[in-house]
């Protein structure tokens, strides 16, 4: 599996101002893990990512083959996370040829600077070198996550319609090709 992947420039990172790139959460050396663990989003953002621990757990309790958690670095900073999963792993309606994208954060201190946007433009890529069977990447976003539906269509993700979440409220389900 590819260690590092990416080169995409950020601008506005200040002093990690740098190349961002992707890291799979096993290569991460013990301060690298230790700087994801203290990865710090807002209360109410963490009802759209959930917590760090819960990912960091998911992508531990698998050998990479179906989840592995992906470090964002910024030259020595890290500044977000995800989950990507396939198969099992994923929701019921994740298409069979799809991994998705979960669990999203950047930290609080580190967004509104296109680092997330810049991520989901690398996170394709990262998806054809290590799990190159997958045809497609997708995600779900709360509807109400405005800043987080914007940086996904502005990284070129493609508008699936919108979903009943649970019980109540609404989810929004965009996609982008592999091949
Ligand atoms: C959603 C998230 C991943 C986007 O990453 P980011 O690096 O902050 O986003 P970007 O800098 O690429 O910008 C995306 C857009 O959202 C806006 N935005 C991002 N964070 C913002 C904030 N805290 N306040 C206001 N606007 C914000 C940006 O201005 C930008 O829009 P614009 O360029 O049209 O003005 C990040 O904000 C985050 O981690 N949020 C909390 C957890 C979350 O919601 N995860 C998504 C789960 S699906």
């Amino acid at each position: 599996m590819t260690g590092v992947y990416g080169g995409a420039a950020v601008s506005g990172v200040g002093h990690t101002a740098g190349d961002l790139r992707l890291e799979d959460w096993r290569r991460l050396s013990p301060d690298q893990r230790d700087a994801v663990r203290a990865l710090s989003i807002r209360k109410d953002q963490v009802d759209f990512a959930g917590t760090i621990d819960a990912a960091i757990a998911h992508c531990e309790a698998d050998d990479g083959s179906a989840i592995v958690g992906v470090a964002i670095l910024a030259g020595t900073a890290v500044v977000g996370f995800l989950l990507v999963k396939r198969g099992g792993s994923a929701p019921a309606w994740v298409p069979g040829d799809a991994a998705i994208a979960t669990a999203l954060r950047v930290g609080e201190e580190y967004q509104g600077r296109g680092i997330g946007t810049t991520t989901l433009v690398m996170l394709p890529s990262w998806v054809r070198s290590n799990w190159p069977d997958r045809k497609r990447l997708v995600l779900s976003v709360d509807e109400s996550n405005r800043a987080a539906i914007r940086s996904y269509a502005k990284a070129g993700w493609i508008d699936q319609g919108r979903y009943p979440k649970g019980w109540f409220g609404w989810e929004r389900r965009m996609m982008k090709p592999l091949k």
